[in-house]
């Protein structure tokens, strides 16, 4: 595990204007700088990436793109590939977040969109997570298949590219985040399916998120008692104090 929290927020399909993108990505760039333990990644829409992604490497924070195309490049209307953002300078892209599963992303698609954004160099956050719990424990089974088929074939020398987010879809959205006990036990967890996949010494060294009704009360609380290495924050990455005051909590931490 690496001792600087990866913190990303994923805007979603928001702010409504520019000037208020270009405000949250000003702000939320200027207190990252300030922090030293954390490496802040923010996702916006594509529309506004061009717009607020930094001219020159800036410490603790980076632009991040909400998805990606599994084509190169063509005659694919609406897409965005791999190469494009690459070379914009995104640092990372998230791939198999539940709204794109839900909107028809399978595990096979899902594979081959990070293999895309590996190959070109950015980091892939991998989002995988069950759509309810019951006691018979099926959402270990859920989170192992969805992280096994979107691994499959995906070469050894790249898994040092790829974070896995647990994201449990019930808890997206909601009011409360699940309980960090349980998310710990499930961060055990998905390092074990990653190293068995790869190998035990990349698994130790992976990042693993947690992602679900994550805001500044409750943000600090859950990395100490889960231990994961970061978090994958939606809603209150585009709430301007909240947001701040999140970034401020986990970097004492
Ligand atoms: P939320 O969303 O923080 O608004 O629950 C999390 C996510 O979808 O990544």
């Amino acid at each position: 595990m690496s001792s600087k929290k990866l913190i990303v927020g994923n805007w979603k399909m928001n702010p409504a204007t520019l000037d208020e993108a270009k405000t949250i990505s000003k702000k939320t760039r200027s207190i990252s700088q300030k922090l030293s333990n954390l490496e802040v990644v923010v996702c916006p829409p594509f529309v506004y990436v061009d717009s607020v992604i930094p001219k020159k490497p800036t410490k603790g924070f980076s632009i991040g793109s909400q998805d990606v195309s599994f084509e190169d490049n063509g005659a694919h209307t609406g897409e965005v590939g791999a190469g494009m953002l690459s070379n914009l300078g995104i640092s990372h892209v998230l791939v198999g977040h539940s709204e794109k599963r839900k909107a028809g992303d399978t595990d096979s698609v899902v594979s081959k969109k990070l293999l895309k954004v590996v190959e070109h160099g950015m980091n892939a956050i991998l989002c995988v997570g069950e759509e309810k719990r019951d006691d018979g424990g099926i959402h270990y089974d859920v989170v192992r298949e969805q992280i096994k088929n979107s691994l499959l074939g995906i070469p050894n020398k790249y898994a040092k590219n790829i974070i896995i987010a647990y994201e449990p879809v019930w808890a997206i959205g909601a009011q409360e985040p699940m309980d960090p006990k349980e998310i710990c036990e499930m961060a055990i967890f998905v390092r074990k399916v990653f190293s068995d996949i790869f190998n035990q010494d990349t698994a130790m060294k992976a990042k693993v998120l947690y992602g679900g009704a994550v805001n500044f009360r409750n943000a600090a609380e859950i990395i100490n008692i889960s231990q994961v290495d970061g978090l994958l924050v939606g809603r209150e990455s585009v709430n301007m104090p909240g947001f701040k005051e999140l970034l401020k909590a986990v970097d004492t931490i």
